[in-house]
């Protein structure tokens, strides 16, 4: 084992509202020996919630929004991606980013884009995944970290993390405890995704 530092991979995180789990990811970072660091943290919505807190806590933020650019998609990407290259980004992770994405972005950033989705997959893709699991009867819930491909919520799962649901349980209470599991779970898979990266 040597024991030379070795650079923190850059990590650009994508939100469009609170970013809790964004805040999870900086935290880790900051405080343990993470192997990434979040160099950027970047909205596609003006004033989102977690924009101030990763201020806060002295990352750089930038917004990006999509509204100006309509139903072009890849238009919007592109001026993302342009931040992203800028900043020197290594890997991105979206957290709670509500974008579907075109396969110009996932492709331009294949096998280096990370996401949380509120759900075993490949159980409940999409929206409303806690109320669709209690509707099912599920006896447990959770959330899954994987690399982002061309489909909605699909591609390599990298970890999962489980939930029980309990009798009584509902949407806002599961996806509560669900939130909790993902703030652990992130920067766990985050740490190991990027001890592992090859860097060019
Ligand atoms: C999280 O629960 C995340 O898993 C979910 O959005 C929430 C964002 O919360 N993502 C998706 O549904 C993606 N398909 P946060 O802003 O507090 O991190």
């Amino acid at each position: 084992m040597s024991s030379q530092a070795v650079t923190p991979v850059r990590v650009a995180v994508l939100i469009s509202g609170t970013g809790s789990n964004m805040a999870a990811l900086i935290d880790a970072a900051q405080q343990t020996d993470s192997g990434y660091e979040v160099a950027l943290v970047l909205s596609n919505i003006e004033g989102a919630g977690g924009l101030a807190v990763a201020a806060a806590k002295g990352v750089a933020t930038a917004t990006a929004p999509h509204r100006p650019f309509g139903k072009d998609r890849e238009a919007h990407e592109r001026a993302v991606d342009a931040v992203l290259r800028d900043a020197g980004i290594e890997v991105v992770a979206l957290a709670g980013y509500m974008r579907v994405l075109t396969s110009w972005l996932v492709g331009g950033w294949r096998g280096r884009m990370l996401n949380i989705h509120p759900s075993l997959l490949p159980l409940y893709p999409g929206l409303d995944t806690h109320a669709r699991a209690i509707a099912a009867g599920d006896a447990e819930a959770g959330c899954t970290v994987h690399l982002v491909t061309e489909g909605v919520d699909e591609g390599p799962i990298l970890g999962q993390a489980r939930v029980a649901i309990v009798a009584g349980d509902t949407p806002e209470a599961l996806a509560e405890r669900v939130k909790t599991a993902e703030h652990e779970l992130y920067p766990r898979m985050l740490a190991a995704f990027c001890r592992d990266l090859e860097r060019g």
